[in-house]
């Protein structure tokens, strides 16, 4: 008899999705199916114009990844081999691996404790005269702070490549209430099936509103082919074509992802709200990763017993920033209390997750490119829970029962 327990509250839960729009789906990909058209096509060209229609951006073109639209959009923009390029050292490990994919250097840029985004404030002490381009991640759903990051950009005649994989209609009320991925001069953007708009295998796009970057980029997707000669090359490319059963099944979640996004919104305000009536909300404003400089195993005494372990502090949420869309809810906890949290959740069927448990300025691949010590802080504090725009009210009360249980000790 199999032991695994299946999670009564997953983290993330995308056959709930499927059966809402069952009809839809069944219908766009029996529509592909009888086109005999996969790759490229009428259905990629129609996902394309209502994707740029609704990030109000003038192209948004088709790719296999979000990876290879990082990769594209610094291809496009020229960075190479003794280029700079500063991003933040805390993200998926794609964003620096997207710089150093193509011989450049990323530059680390540590993050701010509470957003966990780029502290835009470090950005000019970074930029040299080796510097291409600023490569900002709206990490987990918040958009990054890009008015400073676009006058920064235009001081030093820079290049804006947004990492928006986390982030798909996000806007940013700085910015005239614009969406992420028409803010900068590129947008990338990750269609992996767990995104706020994901597709059922992997995908991608590029943003700009700059013509020749499309043009270079619709040709870097397809083996540098010319625009008026698919066999002539001009450049070397990629095979990184968005194919059409994805973009059929993109066209009908499209719609829906507005929607989603205040749902995912009024989840984390129910997060909130359950965590201060159960007495373990953390407060933001207080040095908010001091803690990290604290042990994560109690010491164990002469007598060999390990010591009990402190209380509990409580729990830091989120921003609750108007602009956030919650890809993920990321609770930041002491790293001596995460272990017995994810103890707690994991008895009681609860999906939970350290997005991420490393800052890139200590990844293994052996770029370690100064340091972040509040990045570094920040990877032994995260804890991500449930979040999805369907996860019950009840399932909230759920999570934070547990996660009280711990913090009452
Ligand atoms: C911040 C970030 N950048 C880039 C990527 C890469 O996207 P993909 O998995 O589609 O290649 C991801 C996600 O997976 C991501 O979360």
């Amino acid at each position: 008899m199999s032991t695994i327990v299946p999670a009564t509250i997953p983290l993330l839960d995308l056959k709930g999705e499927v059966e809402e729009l069952y009809e839809q789906l069944h219908e766009a990909t029996d529509r592909v199916l009888r086109s005999g058209a996969f790759i490229g096509g009428a259905e990629v060209e129609a996902f394309e114009a209502e994707a740029a229609d609704f990030l109000g951006v003038r192209h948004a073109i088709g790719l296999n990844s979000g990876t290879d639209a990082l990769v594209i959009a610094l291809e496009a923009l020229d960075v190479g081999p003794g280029d700079e390029v500063i991003t933040s050292a805390f993200s998926f490990f794609a964003t620096s691996e997207a710089v150093l994919r193509l011989g450049a250097t990323p530059v680390f840029c540590d993050v701010d404790p509470v957003t966990l985004n780029l502290d835009s404030g470090l950005l000019e002490d970074l930029v040299t005269e080796r510097t291409k381009a600023l490569l900002p991640v709206h990490l987990f759903g918040l958009p990054a702070a890009m008015a400073e990051v676009l006058d920064v950009a235009a001081r030093h005649g820079l290049a804006v490549v947004e990492d928006c994989a986390q982030a798909f209609g996000a806007r940013s009320s700085d910015l005239d209430g614009r969406r992420v991925g028409g803010l900068g001069t590129l947008g990338a953007f990750s269609f992996y099936p767990t995104k706020n708009l994901g597709a059922y295998g992997d995908a991608g796009m590029l943003t700009t509103n700059d013509d020749e970057l499309a043009r270079a980029a619709r040709s870097l997707r397809n083996h540098g082919s010319s625009p008026n000669d698919k066999y002539l090359h001009e450049r070397l490319g990629h095979n990184s074509r968005l194919d059409a059963l994805q973009a059929a099944i993109l066209r009908v979640k499209l719609p829906m992802v507005e929607r989603w996004n205040l749902a995912r919104r009024a989840v984390a305000a129910e997060y909130r709200d359950a965590f201060t009536r159960a007495g373990i909300m953390g407060d933001n404003a207080v040095a908010a990763l001091d803690w990290a400089a604290t042990v994560e195993v109690p010491p164990v005494g002469s007598d060999g017993v390990q010591a009990p372990p402190n209380r509990p502090e409580g729990l830091k949420t989120p921003p609750n920033h108007p602009d956030h869309v919650y890809h993920q809810f990321t609770v930041t906890v002491a790293p001596r209390d995460r272990r017995r949290y994810e103890e707690s959740l994991a008895a009681a069927g609860i999906g939970f997750s350290r997005f991420y448990p490393t800052a890139l300025t200590s990844q293994p691949a052996g770029f370690r490119f100064g340091s972040a010590p509040v990045a570094e802080a920040a990877a032994a504090s995260v804890l991500s829970l449930p979040m999805r725009p369907n996860l019950t009210a009840v399932d909230v009360e759920t999570v934070t029962a547990t996660l009280r249980q711990v913090a009452s000790g």
